[in-house]
């Protein structure tokens, strides 16, 4: 949510920054802009609502060793160029761009204005530029004016500064992402690292409440909530520079897709020892609760099947964002497991926060290393899956669930089994992804992209499967999609079934009795039903075959659904890589 890239260093900040921000548009992509700092000591300032294209090139921006740069997901005030950042000290000396939220930026708006300062956008980010440029009016210098000023903003964020007349940029780190990329003599500062994952794997994860200062060829960290200068050690990332980019695909999404049998691989190569000791933890819990958001939040729903059926372990399931409702439970025997792409987001990190608070434990299961949620857990699996850039998560999500299916055979003592399971589904997903299968999805995009609502249906693992293949469906191609246990459709929905309404209809051995019986009551009110599944049946009209894999079918039957979503965005002329209103990480509650 925003995206963030700073540079500081001998080579042209204006190139860096341009290209970081094509990289970091996951985050957000309602308008971009940069601040570079000129030698004549100002600004050149560019700010274009709407997403930063592949063609933007710097010609006729200044070439400069220092900048800032900002991709937008609004909050406070609407898209628009003056609410675009960076944003600008009354005096034009101090340039600001913010990710996060000031919680009381009112109260110091209304402060700095009877101090006689002149606000011009909607923004609670203007505030910042201003309060540092309060306290230099007052005679502190630009970093003892950035420091004091952390004294006046309450709120989550993370902030990069600088100002025209000094070389320094500095970044400040409160319950909001930012890392700093260190190179030779030269230093980044992101969001999120694929954003100069081209020049540099030094990373330096800032702590909540650091405050960097990058002055020339040094770094130095403060935290202001301790109140003295800290070390933070230099850490060596193994994600690759071309795995953040497309290669030869048109779009991330279908990269990501197609990633996921070297996703599983990945997941089969933990240690069988990291699987153990989680599932010990989770054998010694008193009351285990899953939480996470969005995607992730399904990933969740299958562990609870999972863990029921593989493991005979119940698992109580909250979206984080409801959880602070549910701490009654918690005691300092209970065991929190968060699941999320990210490791940032805003909601699961604060489920998280209050279990703390409560005396539990917390496990994560996160992609992004270093990341907030990772550091807040007491223990972490990462999943190994890569940059995920499409806002979409696909590969994140499948190897989450191949983590939790892990983890249930564990705790059945069939650790090894679990394992083969996975391996022997590697190649079954390469096929998934084959160019037979994208083909045979696209006449069934070519049926459904003028479609209005699309409803869909599982029983027991394939509940959750129906549920994260509407999102997908949802999300990128704006087509109304919602999903229901078998059971449910007949219990109120069922009365908007008309003649060729779309129904997909996901089946298992398992499930196959029970979900044709409700396939039969749609077909009755005459539904179009897509069957997935590993048997043909008669009240089908259009099939996709995929086989039965058991406790496993989540990952294979997911995997038609995010081609479709993907295929029928590109039929409706919408990106697939960028959905309207969406961002890839949601940094606010
Ligand atoms: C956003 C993204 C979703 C994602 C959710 C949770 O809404 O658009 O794709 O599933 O956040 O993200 P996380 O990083 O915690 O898994």
């Amino acid at each position: 949510m925003c995206g963030i890239i700073a540079y500081h260093g001998p080579r042209n900040a204006t190139e860096i920054i341009v290209k970081g921000l094509k990289t970091l548009e996951y985050r957000g992509y309602d308008s971009w802009g940069v601040a570079i700092k000129n030698n004549d000591k100002d600004f050149t300032i560019k700010k274009i609502v709407g997403k930063i294209t592949e063609s933007t090139d710097v010609d006729g921006m200044p070439k400069s060793n220092i900048g800032i740069g900002h991709t937008r997901w609004a909050t406070h005030g609407g898209v628009s160029e003056k609410n675009s950042h960076p944003h600008l000290s009354n005096s034009g000396k101090i340039a600001v761009v913010h990710n996060g939220i000031i919680e009381n930026y009112q109260e110091q708006r209304d402060f700095l204005i009877k101090q006689g300062f002149k606000f011009e956008s909607e923004t609670d980010t203007e505030i910042i530029p201003n309060t540092i440029e309060y306290h230099m009016n007052r005679g502190y210098d630009f970093i003892d004016a950035a420091k004091r000023s952390l004294n006046h903003i309450n709120g989550q964020f993370a902030i990069v500064v600088m100002h025209s007349q000094h070389n320094q940029i500095v970044a400040i780190r409160k319950e909001a992402p930012l890392v700093i990329g260190v190179g030779k003599k030269e230093f980044f500062i992101a969001s999120d690292i694929p954003a100069f994952l081209d020049y540099t794997k030094q990373v330096i994860f800032l702590e909540e409440n650091d405050l960097a200062i990058i002055d020339n060829e040094d770094l130095s960290i403060f935290n202001f909530k301790e109140n003295l200068v800290v070390n933070r050690k230099t850490t060596s990332i193994d994600w690759d520079a071309e795995q953040a980019k497309k290669g030869d695909f048109d779009h991330y999404l279908m990269k990501e897709i197609s990633e996921q049998a070297d996703v599983i691989s990945k997941v089969v190569s933990l240690p069988a020892k990291q699987i153990k000791d989680i599932a010990n933890e989770i054998r010694e819990a008193q009351g285990i609760f899953f939480v996470a958001c969005g995607t992730s939040a399904h990933s969740c729903m299958n562990g609870m099947y999972l863990f029921s059926k593989t493991a005979k372990t119940h698992v109580n399931f909250c979206v984080a964002s409801e959880f602070e409702y549910f701490t009654h439970f918690l005691n300092k025997k209970s065991l929190v497991i968060a699941i999320s792409q990210s490791g940032e987001t805003a909601d699961t990190l604060a489920a998280i926060r209050v279990a703390k608070e409560r005396g539990a434990k917390v496990i994560s299961i996160v992609n992004v290393m270093g990341s907030s949620i990772m550091r807040a857990s007491h223990k972490t699996i990462l999943q190994g899956a890569g940059p995920e850039i499409c806002v979409l998560s696909t590969k994140a999500y499948t190897s989450q669930i191949a983590i939790l299916s892990l983890i249930a055979h564990e705790l059945a003592g069939q650790q090894e089994e679990g394992r083969s399971k996975l391996k022997e589904l590697i190649r079954y997903i390469y096929y998934l992804t084959s160019k037979a299968m994208r083909d045979h999805i696209k006449e069934l995009s070519e049926r459904l992209r003028y479609t209005q609502h699309i409803y869909l249906i599982g029983r027991g693992l394939q509940h959750p499967t129906a549920l994260e293949a509407a999102l997908k469906i949802k999300e990128v191609s704006y087509i109304h999609a919602e999903a229901y246990a078998g059971g449910e459709l007949k219990h109120g929905t069922i009365a908007l079934i008309d003649k060729g309404t779309p129904c997909i209809v996901f089946t298992s051995d398992r499930t196959e009795k029970e979900i044709m019986s409700n396939a039969s009551e749609l077909k009755a009110r005459g539904a179009y039903i897509i069957g997935v599944g590993p048997k043909n049946n008669e009240l089908f009209d259009f099939y996709i075959k995929v086989r039965e894999a058991e406790d496993l079918n989540s990952i294979c039957q997911i995997i038609p659904m995010q081609i479709l979503a993907y295929q029928l965005a590109l039929l409706r002329g919408c990106d697939p890589d960028k959905p309207r209103n969406l961002a890839k990480s949601v940094t606010v509650k």
